[in-house]
């Protein structure tokens, strides 16, 4: 595995967490941060022994948004000629089912790399927002867009108008993260849950992630024809017969990955 400057890795089991590590900057997003999380979840994507990743951060913060000192004085021609931000949806190529642990600041592209997981964890101190408008620009990690579909018109154009954060409970409330916990247990928390997928088959965890996926991006005629068409596929698996015949055996399933 690569040599990290600005994140940890941790492998336990078939779960693997990625831990943003830049503490004085409230883990602001940089380049380097940038780079190294899509090549550490690319990298681990293509482990079969990896059923599921967790991207967290810090106690204070998950990430208090892209770095702010980093791109105040680029260009038009400089952030349009270098795509600034477009590698991150590198993250949505990702086949692994992606868990974000959110506790303390998750703002601007804190808050957008928590949308590009698919499923968010949060501590009862997470803090979301998309403050852009106060910097004079607007999202530009995708928060217009995944905000909105998760959260829908309304509280989406309060946050991004308006620049306020939105706390764990609003957040639940709204339908942005799966589930809140306290603080101090984010990570078992997180952990159980990406242990828990981790342990399905991985080839019928990346089907259901797509087929989830899918809602957003196609008619729901496509959709759960899509979704058909996976479900019959999942019958040419091992792992199939042997979740239905641990069903009817009345014993824990044990999936191989094939
Ligand atoms: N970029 C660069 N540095 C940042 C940062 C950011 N987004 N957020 C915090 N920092 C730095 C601060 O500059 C400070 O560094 P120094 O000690 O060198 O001064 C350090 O982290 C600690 O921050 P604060 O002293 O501000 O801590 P605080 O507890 O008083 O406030 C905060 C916390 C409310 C999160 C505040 O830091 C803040 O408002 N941060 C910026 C949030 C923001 O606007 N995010 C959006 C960025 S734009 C974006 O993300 C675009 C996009 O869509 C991709």
């Amino acid at each position: 595995m690569t040599d990290f400057q600005t994140i940890l890795l941790e492998r336990d089991g078939r779960t693997a967490t990625i831990t943003l590590n830049r503490p004085k900057a409230l883990n602001a997003l940089n380049s380097e941060v940038m780079a190294e999380v899509v090549a550490a979840a690319e990298e681990l994507d293509q482990d079969p022994g990896v059923g599921a990743i967790i991207i967290t951060g810090s106690e204070k913060a998950f990430a208090a948004g892209a770095d702010i000192k980093e791109m105040a004085d680029k260009t038009f021609a400089q952030v349009y000629g270098e795509n600034l931000f477009g590698a991150w949806e590198r993250l949505t190529r990702v086949r692994t089912p992606l868990i974000a642990a959110v506790a303390g600041y998750a703002l601007g592209g804190g808050c957008e790399l928590a949308m590009l997981c698919d499923l968010i964890i949060a501590a009862d101190t997470a803090k979301f927002g998309q403050p852009e408008i106060t910097l004079g620009v607007i999202p530009g990690m995708g928060g217009s867009q995944r905000l909105t579909r998760a959260v829908g018109k309304a509280k989406a154009m309060d946050l991004v108008l308006t620049g306020r954060q939105m706390g764990a409970d609003e957040a639940e409330r709204s339908g942005l993260v799966a589930r809140v916990v306290p603080a101090e247990g984010l990570l078992a928390a997180a952990k159980e849950v990406a242990d828990k997928i981790a342990s399905m088959s991985l080839p019928i965890a990346m089907m259901a992630k797509d087929a989830v996926n899918a809602a957003f991006e196609t008619t729901l005629a496509e959709g759960v024809r899509l979704e058909r068409r996976s479900f019959h596929a999942a019958f040419a698996t091992d792992d199939q017969k042997e979740g239905m015949a641990a069903f009817v055996e009345k014993r824990p399933a044990n999936f191989s990955g094939s």
